[in-house]
């Protein structure tokens, strides 16, 4: 059987080849899935979707009418996908629901470490034999506090590197990890965490409940010194807020690897269009902000074990296994 693959990377296409290569053909494609490229998987059975992808109910229409039945996303956040209207048409749909947390972690903690510390302007500076030393003062950060708004898998994982640090750590999550509280996490209310935190982190997936949990109110809870850092998915913060924030001089440091309306921009050259997008165009301007395009969970360890994943789903769909990384269709209820 072949199977097409959406929104593969450059780096990603050997890996993903060789993966499927012992069990089935792959056919990767470097543009992502949307209602534009959703006709090209007309007759292909499986197919694999990358973070970016749109899986709303036009594109899922498109793909039930063409013959697709089962699709593998290779990530493990899903707010992308409609699964009421993926179940509605009889899809299997499928992610990876955990691979290494390190790669997300330390990447929150390079953003963190990359405000706190002026790298990119100091990088910019002695690039242009310019080695002052003005405007690059940063912070130490032990004895300082660690506020984690999430603290599952990547979450502790963000944790023990703050605790390495020798930083107090605040915590805020629906239910206590017990590994973070046996590292000297206090388990907080977020008003509590915001306003104590000198650097707060954000790893709680994006739901209903959790959409613009950083908005106007919550900025403005912050020290005015904060560092805050945005690793998880773009929805939780309202940007708009933020930048107002900012143009008011506010926070150390804002270092974001997701955006909000980053679909259709982030895994892009965009560099020769005019900028459409004036929130973004503004974000970027800020010295004090540094934006990544969602490339936290890029490394070898990750996207190797993302795939790996990914060949065990198909295999599991096409073999009629069940596996805990089947989103839908739901389980019987017991
Ligand atoms: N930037 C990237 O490359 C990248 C890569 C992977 C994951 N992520 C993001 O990181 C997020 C966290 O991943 P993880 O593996 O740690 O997930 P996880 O499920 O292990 O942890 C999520 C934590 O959030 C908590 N939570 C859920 N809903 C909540 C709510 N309403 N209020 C408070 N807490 C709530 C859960 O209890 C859990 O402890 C993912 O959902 C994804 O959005 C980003």
């Amino acid at each position: 059987m072949e199977i097409l693959a959406f929104g593969v990377q450059a780096d990603e296409r050997p890996l993903i080849e060789k993966a499927f290569a012992p069990h089935h053909d792959i056919r990767c494609l470097d543009v992502f899935l949307t209602e534009d490229t959703a006709p090209i998987a007309a007759g292909y059975e499986v197919i694999s979707t990358s973070v970016n992808a749109i899986l709303d109910n036009r594109v899922l229409q498109t793909l039930a009418a063409g013959g697709t039945q089962m699709i593998a996303q290779r990530s493990t956040g899903f707010n992308n996908i409609d699964l009421q209207v993926a179940e509605r048409l009889g899809l299997t749909v499928a992610r990876v629901s955990s691979y290494s947390p390190y790669s997300v972690a330390e990447f929150a903690w390079t953003l963190a470490m990359a405000v706190n510390r002026r790298i990119v302007r100091a990088s910019n500076r002695t690039r242009d034999f310019d080695f002052r030393l003005d405007g690059l003062m940063g912070r130490d950060l032990r004895g300082r506090t660690a506020g984690v708004l999430g603290t599952g898998k990547i979450g502790e994982a963000f944790t023990r590197i703050a605790h390495g640090f020798g930083m107090n750590l605040l915590g805020w999550d629906v239910a206590e990890n017990p590994a973070c509280v046996g590292l000297g996490m206090k388990y907080v209310d977020k008003d509590q965490l915001l306003a104590e935190s000198d650097l707060i982190s954000l790893h709680v997936p994006l739901l209903p409940a959790t959409r613009h949990l950083i908005g106007s109110a919550a900025l403005r809870a912050m020290k005015d010194d904060a560092i805050l850092v945005n690793s998880s998915r773009g929805g939780l913060i309202d940007t708009e807020a933020l930048v107002a924030e900012l143009r008011a001089g506010r926070f150390t440091g804002v270092g974001l690897d997701v955006y909000e309306a980053e679909a259709g921009l982030f895994f892009l050259d965009k560099s020769l269009e005019v900028v459409e997008d004036d929130t973004l165009a503004r974000l970027v301007t800020f010295p004090n902000v540094v934006v990544t395009s969602h490339q936290a969970y890029y490394t070898e360890d990750a996207v190797g074990q993302i795939i790996e994943a990914t060949v065990t789903n198909v295999l599991d769909y096409l073999a009629g296994r069940r596996s805990e990384n089947v989103l839908v269709p739901a389980l019987p209820a017991s």
